[in-house]
C-alpha cells in the first residue's frame, strides 16, 4: 500500500528485519491536499537527504505496524470543529481507543494545519501528538502547528524536523546510497499551481436561480486556453480573489490610512491598497487579528474573549463578523505595517468544479458560485471571492490553479452504481460527473439527491438534470425542497424514503458521494446512512457505523464538504 504519489528512490534496499529501524514513515492526513503537500515535500527532501523514507496516507497505514515503528512523521490537517481528515478518521481512531499498542519504541513529530479562525484550531494533531507521548513514545522534534498560510510555518518545521531525523537516523552525509534523486518535478508542479495562478478569461457569467430567490447562484464558465492546466471531475478549481474595492477604501477610511502609501511586510514592498487588495485577509477575522488587537491597545472587553474561558464566544464571533465590524466597534490606531502585519494572508478559495473536460472541452471549466451577500452590524457584507466572481465581467481575468482532489473521484469501473448527495451549490462536482459518465458510455446507475429552498426558484441547472433523465446521464433524480411545503423536507429525508433501494445500491458496490455543508448537512446525511443501514441491512447501530467508516476508508464512501 505504498500510496505515493511522488516517486521516491529506494535509498536503501530495506532488509526485511531492518527496514523499521532505519527508516522513517512519513504519514499524512489530507482533506484538501495541503498537508499531503507538505508531507510530500518533507519525504522528497528527506530522501535527497539520503534516507530511507515512506510516504503514505494515513488511511493507507496498516495500524498494526505501529507496534514496530521507529520513526514517524505525521502531518495532519484538522476540520471545522476538530475533526480529522476523512482519509484520517480510521487511523485516529485507532490510536484512541483501547487497542492502541504501548510505543516505546517510537520516536515521533507531529505537524497540524489548522485554521485560527475556529476555536478548535489544530485540535487533531494536537490531540495525537498527546496521545503518542501517552502512549511512551517520544518526540523527536516538538508539535508543531500552522495556520491557514502553512507553508512558510512547515517548511521551517520541516527543516527542524530533518536535522533531527538525520541524526536519530545517523543518515550518510552523502546522498543516499544508490545515488538516486528524487523526481521533485511532481510536488513543484503542484506549487507552482498554487502560487503562479493562470489569468482564466470569463467565458460566461450567469444567474442562475429565480429573481426573487432569497440567494444569488450564478454559473460561470472560465477558459483555460493556453495555461496548460487539467483537471478531471471531483478537481477543485483554486480562485485568488480579489477583495471588493468599497471594502478596501473603508479600511483606508476608517483608520485613516493613504493607500499609496508603500508598506514593506515580509520582504515585499507594496502600496497599502495592494496590500489590502490582494494580499490579505479582508473578510475573515482570525485569532491572531484579535490578538493583535489587543496588543496594541485595543478593548479589554473584546481581549476577554481570547481567554481560554471563552472558547464558545470566540468562536462565535469569528462566525458572525468580519474584521471591519470588530474594527468599527473597537476602534484601534494602527498605522499601515501594523495593519498589514494584523490581518492575516489572503488565501484562494476552492470551488468544486462543475463540469467534465470530456464534455465541455479540456480548455474550459464550469463553477456553481453562491453569492455570499448580507447585512450586518449596519452595513453591508460580502465574500471576497464570490463578489469578486459574481462581478468578474465577460472577458476579465480571473486568477486559477487546480486543485485536484483524489479522494473524490468516480470509480474506476464504469459499470458501478453511483449515488450524489449534493444540496445547493454542493451539487457542483455531480454535474462533472453526470456529463462524464455520460461522455465515457458508462454503463452504471446515477442517481442524484438534490434539495434547496424553492423548487420554482432554486432548482439549479434543473433543464440539465431533465435532458440527463432522458439521456441516461441520470437513472434517478429525488428532490428536497425546504421552503415549499409546511415541513422541512432534506435529502436525508429522501434518503430515508428511498433507504431500501439506496441500501440495496450500496451492498451491490455503489459508490456514493455527499458535497456541500459540512457543518449541519454531511452529519445529517451520515446519520441517516446510519438509519438506513440498520432499517434496511439489519445492522445495530454501531456496526452501521463502522460500516460506514470502512466506506469513507476504502474511498467507496466520498465527501467534499465545506
Ligand atoms: P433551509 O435553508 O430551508 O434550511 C441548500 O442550502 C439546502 O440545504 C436548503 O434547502 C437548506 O434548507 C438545506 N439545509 C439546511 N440545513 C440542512 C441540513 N442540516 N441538512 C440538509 N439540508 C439542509
Amino acid at each position: 500500500a505504498q500510496a505515493t504519489r511522488v516517486a521516491l528512490p529506494a535509498a536503501a534496499p530495506p532488509a526485511a528485519n531492518a527496514a523499521a529501524d532505519e527508516r522513517l514513515t512519513v504519514l499524512y492526513g489530507s482533506q484538501t491536499g495541503n498537508s499531503r503537500r507538505v508531507a510530500e515535500r518533507l519525504a522528497e527532501r528527506a530522501a535527497a537527504a539520503g534516507l530511507n523514507v515512506r510516504l503514505l496516507r494515513t488511511g493507507a497505514y496498516p495500524v498494526r505496524e505501529l507496534a514496530q515503528e521507529r520513526h514517524l512523521v505525521l502531518v495532519i490537517s484538522s476540520q471545522g470543529d476538530g475533526d480529522p481528515p476523512d482519509d484520517a478518521i480510521g487511523f485516529v481512531e485507532f490510536l484512541a481507543g483501547k487497542r492502541a499498542p504501548k510505543l516505546p519504541q517510537l520516536r515521533f513529530a507531529v505537524l497540524g494545519l489548522g485554521d485560527s479562525s475556529y476555536p478548535q484550531f489544530c485540535a487533531v494533531s494536537r490531540r495525537l501528538d498527546a496521545r503518542f507521548a501517552e502512549l511512551g513514545a517520544r518526540r523527536f522534534a516538538e508539535l508543531g502547528e500552522a495556520d491557514v498560510d502553512f507553508e512558510a510555518p512547515s517548511a521551517s518545521w520541516s527543516d527542524g524536523v530533518l536535522e533531527k531525523a538525520r541524526e536519530v537516523l545517523d543518515a550518510p552525509a552523502t546522498l543516499g546510497a544508490t545515488g538516486a534523486r528524487p523526481s521533485l518535478h511532481a510536488v513543484s508542479s503542484v506549487l507552482q499551481g498554487r502560487e503562479h495562478p493562470f489569468a482564466a478569461e470569463v467565458l460566461d457569467n450567469q444567474r442562475i436561480v429565480s429573481r426573487d430567490s432569497s440567494r444569488e447562484v450564478r454559473h460561470l464558465e472560465l477558459s483555460l486556453q493556453g495555461s496548460g492546466l487539467r483537471y478531471e471531475p471531483g478537481d477543485a478549481l483554486g480562485v485568488w480573489p480579489r477583495n471588493p474595492p468599497a471594502l478596501v477604501g473603508e479600511y483606508l477610511r476608517l483608520l485613516g490610512l493613504d493607500g499609496e502609501q508603500e508598506v514593506a511586510h515580509d520582504g515585499r514592498r507594496l502600496p497599502l491598497a495592494r496590500w489590502l487588495s490582494q494580499e490579505r485577509e479582508l473578510t475573515k477575522l482570525s485569532r491572531p487579528l484579535l490578538a493583535a488587537h489587543a496588543a496594541d491597545g485595543g478593548d479589554t472587553e473584546l481581549a476577554h474573549v481570547l481567554e481560554p474561558a471563552q472558547r464558545e464566544a470566540l468562536g462565535r464571533l469569528l462566525d458572525t463578523h468580519q474584521p471591519i465590524d470588530v474594527l468599527r466597534r473597537y476602534p484601534v490606531q494602527w498605522n499601515a505595517e501594523q495593519l498589514v502585519a494584523a490581518l492575516r494572508p489572503l488565501t484562494p478559495r476552492l470551488y468544486s468544479i462543475a463540469s467534465s473536460p470530456k464534455a465541455v472541452g479540456e480548455d474550459e471549466v464550469h463553477l456553481t458560485i453562491a453569492v455570499v451577500n448580507y447585512h450586518a452590524y449596519g452595513s453591508e457584507h460580502a465574500g471576497a471571492a464570490s463578489s469578486f466572481l459574481a462581478t468578474a465581467a465577460d472577458d476579465a481575468r480571473v486568477p486559477v490553479f487546480v486543485e485536484p482532489n483524489e479522494r473524490f473521484r468516480l470509480p474506476a469501473d464504469g459499470s458501478r452504481d453511483i449515488i450524489m448527495i449534493g444540496p445547493g451549490t454542493g451539487v457542483a462536482p455531480f454535474r462533472a460527473f453526470v456529463q462524464e459518465r455520460l461522455a465515457v458510455g458508462a454503463a452504471g446507475r446515477n442517481w442524484l439527491f438534490f434539495g434547496n429552498r424553492h423548487f420554482a426558484r432554486d432548482f439549479l441547472y434543473q433543464v440539465e438534470w431533465q435532458q440527463a433523465l432522458k439521456d441516461g446521464g441520470l437513472d434517478r433524480l429525488d428532490l428536497a425542497f425546504s421552503r415549499d411545503g409546511a415541513a422541512k423536507t432534506y435529502v436525508q429525508h429522501k434518503l430515508r424514503e428511498h433507504g431500501r433501494e439506496l441500501y440495496a445500491r450500496l451492498r451491490d458496490g455503489a459508490h456514493l458521494y455527499v458535497c456541500g455543508d459540512a457543518t449541519h448537512m454531511a452529519k445529517d446525511v451520515n446519520e441517516a446512512l446510519v438509519e438506513v443501514a440498520v432499517a434496511h441491512g439489519g445492522l445495530s447501530s454501531e456496526d452501521a457505523r463502522g460500516w460506514l467508516t470502512e466506506l469513507l476508508q476504502e474511498g467507496r464512501y466520498a465527501r467534499d464538504v465545506y
